[in-house]
């Protein structure tokens, strides 16, 4: 049954390009329409509808009747976390979260990820660990589990709640935290290389508004995208009292301005006169942003919530819809960007970029490197700066001591892994304008290179 999730996923990936390659100066009209599950209505606007499930659940039919019928996107409450995937070092286990993919396939939904690296439920032999063997270990971690789903999911939370509540807008202490500040987007880099198709998320709480912490994870964001760091989107989790920051929508949009898509990931909100308002708020204000792809609620049942006796979700314990159920589905049908038709091609660009004369060249480059290391293996970060006469392409050598090799690398290409490797540019980071300077990284085993890498443009 595969097919049905390629096809979800095919509709999704065209509707959104199709919507990028028209230009934010394109308004779409709202496309009212009378979609009568949340899955069919949030489909036809070309996002994804998703609960959070605890893999025990699937076999009670009360349970898969509504998951089936009202989502077309599945989140593991519990089963793909640190905990549950790597019970002791470097012995994986699959088995929850594997059989959630194959319920996902079975049912035309999606699967997001979650989560890869988090300072809670991690596995008592990880909390044991500091420094360059937690580094280590973590780093390992994201490479096998994002390699096992590589293909299955269509997102990852990456990293989740790594910022600290309060007004700092900076990190949480934790022991991940405390391998080095760096920890982050080496995580997103592994990940990246694990799985190229599945868009990287960071994903966390109290982040429902413009405030310090959202502002920290807002420059985070900026930072990465301006250095290259894959990240592609940000998970809101909106665990939610009985009021909605006024800023909300707001707060999303300035997310998606820096460039990567924003996903409400863990939607709950505490009962009373305004649950019902608050799930409409936040589903309109997701359906007003070309860039929010999906929304998830953390659980199908009032009962089913990690919540307890606030319940905070859709629908009752017996499975009836609740008023914010409504609210959510009429939100959805009344408006939001429209997907275009699958079949159409996206739209040519609205104006041509002027002709660019290609910089002159030869007039050579420098590299530098900055390492991560722990004992058997390291991440490099090699800044690449323009001569005086810019360049039209980049190779860059680094020799590497025996018995090291290059397992992977990211904004560059690398010819062989072991003894003399050179990295040479990819499409986007070749041209560079005399002076300017662009970054790129490998991550490798054994020792990290010593030597300062030699640099030759073109
Ligand atoms: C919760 C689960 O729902 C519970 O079953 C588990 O006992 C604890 O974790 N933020 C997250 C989620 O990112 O993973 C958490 O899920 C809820 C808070």
């Amino acid at each position: 049954m595969r097919p049905r999730t390629r096809t979800l996923q095919a509709t999704l990936t065209l509707a959104v390009a199709g919507v990028l390659a028209a230009g934010m100066t394109v308004a779409l009209a709202p496309a009212a329409s009378a979609g009568t599950t949340l899955r069919a209505s949030a489909a036809e606007k070309g996002r994804y509808f998703g609960a959070a499930v605890a893999t025990g659940k699937l076999s009670t039919s009360a349970y898969t009747t509504v998951l089936n019928r009202e989502f077309n996107s599945v989140t593991a409450e519990n089963e793909m976390k640190w905990d549950a995937t790597e019970p002791s070092q470097g012995r994986f286990s699959y088995t929850g979260g594997d059989r959630l993919v194959s319920h996902a396939q079975a049912n035309g939904m999606g699967v997001r990820g979650h989560a890869l690296l988090w300072h809670q439920q991690q596995p008592s032999w990880a909390q044991g660990l500091s420094g360059s063997a937690l580094r280590s270990a973590a780093i390992n971690h994201v490479t096998q589990v994002a390699t096992h789903y590589r293909g299955k999911v269509y997102a990852w939370d990456v990293v989740n709640e790594a910022f600290a509540d309060g007004g700092s807008g900076g990190r949480r202490d934790s022991n991940l935290q405390r391998t080095g500040n760096d920890w982050i987007e080496a995580a997103f880099r592994a990940a990246r290389a694990a799985d190229p198709g599945a868009k990287l998320c960071y994903n966390d709480y109290n982040t429902d508004g413009i405030n310090a912490k959202s502002t920290g994870i807002y420059n985070m964001v900026r930072d990465f995208k301006s250095r290259g760091v894959p990240i592609d989107c940000v998970g809101f989790q909106s665990h939610l009292g009985t009021t909605l920051a006024g800023d909300y929508q707001a707060n999303l949009q300035r997310f998606a301005d820096l460039g990567v898509d924003v996903q409400i990931t863990e939607l709950d909100v505490m009962t009373g006169s305004n649950q019902a308002n608050i799930y409409g708020a936040v589903t309109r204000a997701c359906l007003a942003i070309s860039r929010c792809t999906s929304i998830t609620v953390w659980g199908v049942r009032d009962c089913d919530s990690w919540r307890g006796s606030d319940n905070a979700l859709l629908f009752d314990c017996n499975g009836n819809k609740k008023a914010a159920y409504t609210s959510v589905l009429n939100a959805l049908n009344a408006g939001g960007t429209s997907t275009p038709p699958p079949t159409s091609t996206p739209p040519p660009p609205t104006s041509t970029p002027p002709p660019t004369s290609p910089p002159p060249g030869t007039g050579g480059c420098s590299a530098s490197v900055s390492l991560n290391t722990w004992s058997g293996g390291f991440v490099a970060t090699v800044k690449v700066t323009a001569g005086a006469n810019g360049t039209r392409g980049w190779t860059v050598s680094v020799a590497l001591p025996g018995g090291s090799a290059v397992t992977n690398a990211w904004s560059a290409t690398a010819a062989g892994s072991t003894g003399t490797v050179g990295f040479t540019n990819v499409d986007y980071n070749g041209q560079l304008a005399a002076g300017q300077v662009t970054e790129f990284g490998f991550q490798g085993t054994g020792a990290a290179p010593g030597a300062t890498p030699t640099c030759t443009a073109s």
